[in-house]
């Protein structure tokens, strides 16, 4: 089938690799000409694990293209949508990308056969049928045919891929039984069940799964500040509660909260739409609460402990196997700890050249995550990557001028940490104070 993607991002340059790989033919458009020569010469620009083989072998096999115009949109039987939707200050997402893209679609869609479009990017209730309109209103004068479908991505960045070729579930939201079947059909090889349901359905079920696992890791983070105040010991508690097959064990770690390009702002619009809608937003509400004050917890274990003003950091991207830094809670520890003028050396297997995009030389980064420790004065862990899970902690220890070890991810066990001789702060569970 052909296929047009309209954006090169997490989604889209993933979305377009998997499709190809499993035969259909597709073009992804993009708006910066550099960006995309890369992209036709093999560089994916984005890290995401296994993507870069699937993009080389597929432009060598000619299943995949990037280009600036919208000339492959007439020959497609469909176009997906998967630009950014960034929060507005008001929470609302902005939606200024989707209407560029719809307006240009509806200027190449073809007046001889069916297309299907489809949005994947996270867009409020009743996007879709906006979508539609303006599709319909700017396309007026030639006889189009054509649907409006949801098709929310679930992909999580660090294992997109993965999560591309093997989905838990594949919604499709349309009004349109002929667009329904042809995204069936596109979909045909992948695994997951279908859901089969309506455009404001659809849109819904992305937003409702993005808070379900966002008001768990608040939750977490809510039963850590009863342990830390009775001596109890987080990690223990939740393991024991999702072994509860009803609530299972995932997104039940405590630590400094969720970030990321996508939980953030999709909160938000959630609170924003609720608020239209007259709808009583608190238990959402509370639950980004709880991920701010997990934060500055967190920054306050370190303030008021570290033994100098140069530390170390573990970990810029906001979780684990991707470069993408936004919104990450390392960087909002660090915004606070620069403005308590401490000097901050930071690591990260992948997310160095964006974070030195935004900081320039105001912190340090370090070549390897032992380099970084030399001489300072604490450690502090922000992301878990496997690297930091299963380091030398011995070496850790010889390193560092202090022993000092502020884990933001709760990777260490304590007994390990009491053995080692670090005082180790995590989130939690008892702090390990020994050596002075
Ligand atoms: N990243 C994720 O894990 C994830 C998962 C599920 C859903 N989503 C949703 O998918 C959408 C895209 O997310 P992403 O992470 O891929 O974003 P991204 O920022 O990585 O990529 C967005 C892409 O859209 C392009 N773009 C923006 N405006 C454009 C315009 N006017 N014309 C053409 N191209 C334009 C950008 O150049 C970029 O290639 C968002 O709505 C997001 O919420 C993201």
């Amino acid at each position: 089938m052909k296929i047009t993607i309209i954006g090169h991002g997490y989604v889209g340059l993933v979305t377009g690799c998997v499709l190809a790989d499993l035969g259909h033919k597709v073009s992804i458009i993009g708006r910066n000409k550099d960006k995309l020569e890369k992209l036709n010469n093999g560089d994916p620009i984005i890290y995401e694990p296994g993507l870069k083989p699937i993009l080389k072998r597929n432009l060598a096999s000619n299943h995949i293209e990037f280009r600036l115009d919208y000339n492959s949109v007439k020959d497609s039987k469909v176009v997906f949508i998967a630009v950014g939707t960034p929060p507005n200050p008001d929470g609302s997402a902005d939606l200024s990308a989707v209407i560029e893209v719809a307006e240009k679609i509806a200027e190449h869609l073809s007046d001889k056969h069916f297309t299907v479009v489809s949005c994947k990017s996270t867009v409020p209730i009743g996007t879709n049928q906006m979508i539609e309109k303006i599709i319909t209103k700017k396309a007026a004068s030639k006889k189009i045919k054509f649907a409006t479908a949801s098709c929310p991505e679930f992909l999580k960045e660090g294992s997109a891929v993965k999560d591309t070729l093997t989905p838990d579930r594949i919604v499709i939201g349309s009004n349109s039984k002929e667009a329904i079947e042809i995204l069936l059909q596109l979909h045909k090889k992948l695994p997951g069940k279908r859901v089969i349901t309506d455009l404001q359905s659809a849109e819904l079920i992305k937003y409702a799964s993005n808070s379900m696992l966002v008001t768990k890791i608040s939750f977490a983070n809510l039963i850590s500040f009863y342990a830390e105040k009775t001596g109890a010991d987080v990690k223990t508690v939740l393991t024991a509660v999702g072994l509860d097959k009803r609530i299972g064990k995932q997104f039940l770690g405590a630590g400094i909260g969720y970030g990321g390009s996508c939980f953030p702002k999709d909160i938000k619009a959630l609170i924003y739409m609720g608020k239209r809608l007259k709808i009583d937003t608190s238990l959402i509400e509370s639950t980004e609460k709880v991920n701010q004050q997990a934060k500055d917890n967190f920054l306050k274990k370190i303030i008021d402990n570290a033994r100098g003003k140069n530390i170390a950091v573990w970990g810029l991207s906001f979780k684990p196997n991707t470069d993408d830094i936004r919104f990450s809670p390392s960087l909002y520890l660090i915004d606070k700890l620069l403005k308590r003028n401490f000097k901050i050396t930071a690591y990260d297997p992948k997310a160095i050249a964006n974070t030195q995009k935004i900081y320039k030389n105001k912190i340090n980064y370090a070549a390897d995550q032992y380099s970084c420790l030399q001489n300072k004065d604490g450690l502090v862990i922000t992301t878990d990557w496997k690297q930091f899970i299963t380091a030398d902690l011995k070496k850790v220890k010889k390193l560092l001028n202090y022993p000092d070890i502020f884990d933001g991810r709760n990777i260490y066990e304590l007994e390990a940490m009491q053995k080692l001789g670090f005082n180790y702060y995590s989130t939690g569970r008892p702090t390990i104070k020994q050596n002075k």
